[in-house]
């Protein structure tokens, strides 16, 4: 294991089960409907592509990728590509690797649905509440997590561990 792992929090066999249950909720959510998958790059590839394996339902995905304006404006984020495809009438899932102060997940979502989807729904892999700086819906998730930074299954740090196929807390 990298020098620079402390401890693997969640191991590859316990994050393809539990996605295994959250695509199981997400295929009975969306019975008789397809569904749109957007993920958000490059974080929430991983994820994205191990859920929609186990989805049921009809899947459809689009791709979008953000940058955001640097530590000075945490939150602050912008459209760097943006999706293929119109969403308007269709069910959307936003996948998201991680949502933390909520702040990207509620830029997105707001972006979205000014695009008028039938429905508009947020899932991500892990969740830290306790980073929580504004209300966001969370309408599925993997796993909480603790207030430690995690790397790994998309998750990076410095562009760099986003292949590990567990999810590991880097050392500080
Ligand atoms: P937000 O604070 O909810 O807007 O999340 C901002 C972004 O910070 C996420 O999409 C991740 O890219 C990144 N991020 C937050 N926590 C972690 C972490 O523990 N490891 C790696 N990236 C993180
Ligand atoms: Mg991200």
């Amino acid at each position: 294991m990298d020098l620079a792992i402390e401890r693997v929090l969640f191991t590859e066999e316990q994050i393809q089960a539990r996605i295994r249950e959250v695509a199981d909720e997400i295929s009975a959510r969306y019975a008789g409907h397809d569904l749109k998958l957007i993920g958000v790059l490059k974080g929430s590839i991983f994820f994205l592509t191990a859920l929609a394996r186990h989805i049921t339902v009809p899947v459809k995905i689009d791709l979008l990728a953000i940058s955001s304006f640097g530590k000075g404006a945490p939150g602050v984020v912008r459209i760097a590509k943006d999706l293929d495809e119109p969403i308007e009438g269709e069910d959307v899932l936003l996948v998201e690797d991680i949502v933390d102060t909520g702040l990207t997940s509620r830029y997105l979502l707001q972006t979205l649905a000014a695009r008028n989807p039938r429905s508009l729904g947020l899932c991500t892999m892990l969740d830290r509440t306790i980073r929580r700086l504004i209300q966001v819906r969370v309408d599925f998730r993997c796993f909480e997590i603790p207030d430690r930074f995690l790397v790994g299954f998309g998750l990076d740090y410095k562009q760099l561990y986003r292949n590990l196929g567990y999810i590991a807390v880097l050392k500080p």
